[in-house]
Parts: structure tokens; C-alpha cells; sequence
């Protein structure tokens, strides 16, 4: 099981762009752990998004740490200027590096934190080899590319062997999940052994932030609790 605190990460993506440092603030005030920031270039997804001059205004308008996803082609050309714009945690896409290892040994020489990110169709033995280099997987649960996308039932089980396989190489990442998830599938999520929930329509989307951010947390603790009590069982 994934014992670590259930940390909520609302995706900014879903915000009003127009009033960002504001939203940014209410985030926060709404009991947020982090925020999560998608970089889209139109190439590697078929969106295009923002760039590091956005992640530097989003530095200046929270404490919370900015957890930067990178959805771009080729990201060692760009991440020294996200970690320079105060990005915490880089997390770039198995799909889009040649290099992996070095990309993620890149990212973590620059004192920030590696995540490493596999789409849906991804084989989860991509990553398996550099377990030990990175703070967090990301498992999508969506094709990246939009927000508002229903959640594809197959990460549950995407997610449980991610989790055994962090525990056969004797690591403990971080283990992420990104797209279409909500207050009613956070248990289930949890339960399978995500312990950080990315959420942009499924927060931002709802009139109250801050009872959206709680209950997604206490679902996602019900559900990790279930699963130590089925461990113990
Ligand atoms: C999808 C992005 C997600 C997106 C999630 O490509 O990586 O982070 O913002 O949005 P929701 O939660 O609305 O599916
Ligand atoms: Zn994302």
C-alpha cells in the first residue's frame, strides 16, 4: 500500500487565466498541498498552453509548491528556465525523452524534484529502471491534451503495479494521477495506491474550493485506509 499523506493538487488549467494571481490565492485558502501546472506545447498534445513566464507569475502569487507538467517535446531544452521560473517538482513525459535517466538526473543536479510521466497506452517497464532517480510518477489517466476528460478505468490497475513495482525496486515515489479525477472516484484512486490527485474541473469546476479540496482528501484517505486494512487483512 501507499501509506504517504493524500496531497490535493488542483490544476490550474481549469482556472480564469484572466484572474490568475487571485485564483492562485484561493487555491491556497481553499487548503491546497500544491499546484499543479500544465505546459502544453502543440506538439507533443495537441493543446498549447503556457511557459515559464506564467510559472513566474505563479511563483509570486503562492507559497504552495508548483508541481510543473511538462507535456513538450523534447524538455531538456526548457528545464532549466522552469526550475529558474520556481518550479518545484519537474515532471517530464517517458514518451518525450531519449535520455530518461539523464533527463531526470538533469532535473534533480537543478535541486528540484523529478517526476516522470507514462500516457495511458505507455508500458508501466519503461519506467521500471529509473525507479531510483525520481520523486514521482504520474500516472495518466487521461490522453493528455485538455481538461474536463472522463477518467480511463484501466489506471486503477496501472496504478496498483506501479506501486508493487516501486516496492520490487526498493523505492517509494511519490505516485501521481492526472485527468478526469473527481470527488467520487478519489477513494477508488487512493485505494489503488495514488497518493497525490491532480484535479482541475473536478475542484476549480465547483462553486466551494475549499469543502472540494477537503473532501477530495478525506475520500482519497478512506480509500488508502481501506487498502492498508485489506494489506493487514
Ligand atoms: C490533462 C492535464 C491535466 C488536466 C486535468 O492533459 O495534464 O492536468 O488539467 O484536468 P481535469 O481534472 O479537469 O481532468
Ligand atoms: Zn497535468
Amino acid at each position: 500500500m501507499n501509506s504517504k499523506p493524500i496531497r490535493i493538487a488542483p490544476s490550474i488549467l481549469a482556472a480564469d487565466f484572466g484572474r490568475l494571481h487571485e485564483q492562485l490565492q484561493a487555491i491556497e485558502a481553499a487548503g491546497a498541498d500544491c499546484v499543479h501546472v500544465d505546459v502544453m506545447d502543440g506538439s507533443f498534445v495537441p493543446n498549447i498552453t503556457i511557459g515559464q513566464p506564467v510559472v513566474a507569475a505563479a511563483r509570486q502569487a503562492t507559497r504552495l509548491p508548483l508541481d510543473v507538467h511538462l507535456m513538450i517535446c523534447d524538455p531538456d531544452r526548457h528545464i532549466a528556465g522552469f526550475a529558474e521560473a520556481g518550479a518545484d517538482v519537474i515532471t517530464v513525459h517517458v514518451e518525450a525523452c531519449t535520455h530518461l535517466h539523464r533527463t531526470l538526473q538533469n532535473i534533480r543536479s537543478l535541486g528540484k524534484r523529478a517526476g516522470v510521466a507514462l500516457n495511458p497506452a505507455t508500458s508501466l517497464e519503461t519506467v521500471r529502471w529509473v525507479l531510483g532517480e525520481v520523486d514521482m510518477v504520474l500516472v495518466m489517466s487521461v490522453n493528455p491534451g485538455f481538461g474536463g476528460q472522463t477518467f480511463i478505468e484501466t489506471t486503477l490497475e496501472r496504478l496498483e503495479r506501479v506501486r508493487v513495482m516501486a516496492q520490487e525496486q526498493g523505492a517509494g515515489p511519490d505516485i501521481e494521477v492526472d485527468g478526469g479525477v473527481v470527488l467520487d472516484n478519489a477513494a477508488a484512486i487512493a485505494k489503488a495506491g495514488a497518493n497525490v490527485l491532480v484535479s482541475g474541473t473536478g475542484i476549480l469546476g465547483r462553486e466551494d474550493w475549499g469543502l472540494a479540496v477537503q473532501t477530495m482528501r478525506r475520500n482519497g484517505e478512506s480509500g488508502r485506509d481501506a487498502a492498508a486494512k485489506t494489506n493487514r487483512g
